[in-house]
């Protein structure tokens, strides 16, 4: 072993320690840009890294909100929301979203973007996104006593551009999705690598053998 370790025991009970340590460590981050309804009828949405997909079948999403921020408060009175994913042209306007507004401000007209109505749900979806996921409610999961919520949704109906389609995929190099990395430093998509995924016979044929 050549490397030299430091180590971390993460029972800083205010938690920023573990916060920065572990937005560093787990990257790339895709970003779910959540989009909900207030009870009083305001449409709110805000982007979250804290997110992936749990299940395919059934098919569920999750977020996790730091506390309980509108997002989920919303998604848990009207039992759903939106899991909308942008591009890297909507970089800038994904982050305006994030701004602390209050509660009955919209962050869909601060950033110029379009509430669309869903067609199954309540949560209006991104108009400007080439990807929403109509999503209604599962489950909130609370962790031990802290303030990590993960908000799971089952995936009712899915809408995507054609302009980010070949055939019936999602084309990663047409969606051209952006990373959340640590603090404020984010990634674009980089070179894509084809890996197919060995079997035993072919590690044979290759004369492998463990050691
Ligand atoms: C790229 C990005 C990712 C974020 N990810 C999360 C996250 O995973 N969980 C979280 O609670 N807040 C996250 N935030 C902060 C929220 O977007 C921010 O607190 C927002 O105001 C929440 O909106 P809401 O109160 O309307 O739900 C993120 C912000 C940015 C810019």
């Amino acid at each position: 072993m050549t490397d030299r370790y430091r180590t971390f025991d993460l029972d800083a009970p205010e938690g920023r320690e573990a916060y920065f340590l572990l937005t560093g460590i787990v990257v790339p981050r895709p970003i779910a840009w959540i989009s909900t309804l207030a009870a009083d009828g305001t449409a709110n949405i805000a982007p979250f890294s804290f997110t992936t997909v749990l299940s395919s079948n059934p098919p569920v999403v999750c977020f996790v909100s730091s506390g309980v921020k509108d997002s989920m408060r919303n998604a848990q009175h009207q039992g759903d929301f939106v899991y909308n994913v942008g591009g890297e042209d909507l970089l800038e306007s994904m982050n305006l979203t994030a701004a602390d507004l209050n509660r009955d401000e919209s962050e869909f007209s601060w950033a110029g973007l379009t509430p669309v109505p869903s067609d199954l749900i309540k949560s209006p979806r991104l108009g400007e996104a080439p990807i929403s996921m109509e999503c209604t409610l599962l489950d909130v999961i609370s962790f031990g006593g802290g303030d990590g919520n993960m908000v799971a949704g089952e995936v009712l109906r899915i809408h995507i551009a054609e302009r980010v389609m070949t055939g019936d995929r999602v084309d990663p190099e047409k969606l051209r999705p952006i990373c959340r990395l640590s603090g404020s430093t984010y990634a674009t998509l980089g070179e894509i690598i084809s890996l197919k995924r060995p079997n035993r016979q072919d590690l044979i044929d290759r004369g492998m053998q463990p050691e």
